[in-house]
């Protein structure tokens, strides 16, 4: 019975392994999301105690070009939020600064690769949403 357990144990340890390193973080990203972001993020509107992840992901697209510099910038400002360095400082007066934390750098860095990717081109980028559109209707 032991045998069958250690067996289990070493095939899920191995079928863990040939994991592209990319897949690994987004699920640790998602994990890690539902753990200590979702209390005050929601994925779409409306939003709970701060702004939505989608359309924070599409504000993070626009500012910047690769994911790697989105990534770098988000992963600082969770280590240490600053209301200078806010994508949308007007999500900082409606809501508060976000507060710092405990995470290591690593969960960072997954969590904010999860978070790029949940961009969603036809959502917009908050305020401002159907700005365009109610422009096209009132021609
Ligand atoms: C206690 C509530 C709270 C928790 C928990 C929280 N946030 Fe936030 N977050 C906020 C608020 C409020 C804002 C908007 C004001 C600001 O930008 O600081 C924000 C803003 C952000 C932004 C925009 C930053 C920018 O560059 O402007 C990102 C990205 C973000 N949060 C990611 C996360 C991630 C990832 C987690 C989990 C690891 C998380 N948040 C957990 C409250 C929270």
């Amino acid at each position: 019975m032991k045998n069958v357990l250690y067996l289990c144990i070493f095939s899920c340890i191995a079928s863990g392994l040939p994991l592209s390193d990319a897949t690994a973080k987004t699920a640790d990203g998602r994990a890690i999301f539902d753990r200590s972001c979702s209390l005050c993020h929601s994925i779409n509107p409306p939003p709970k105690s701060a702004p939505p992840v989608v359309p924070l992901a599409n504000r993070y697209h626009m500012k910047f070009q690769t994911k790697e510099q989105g990534v770098a910038y988000m992963a600082a400002f969770l280590k240490k939020p600053d209301r200078n360095k806010a994508v949308d400082p007007q999500a900082v007066s409606r809501f508060g600064l976000m507060p710092t934390l405990p995470l290591t750098d690593a969960e960072r860095k997954a969590v904010a690769a999860w978070f790029w990717d949940q961009y969603n081109p036809e959502m917009g980028g908050g305020r401002g949403i159907g700005g365009g559109q109610r422009r096209l209707m009132n021609r």
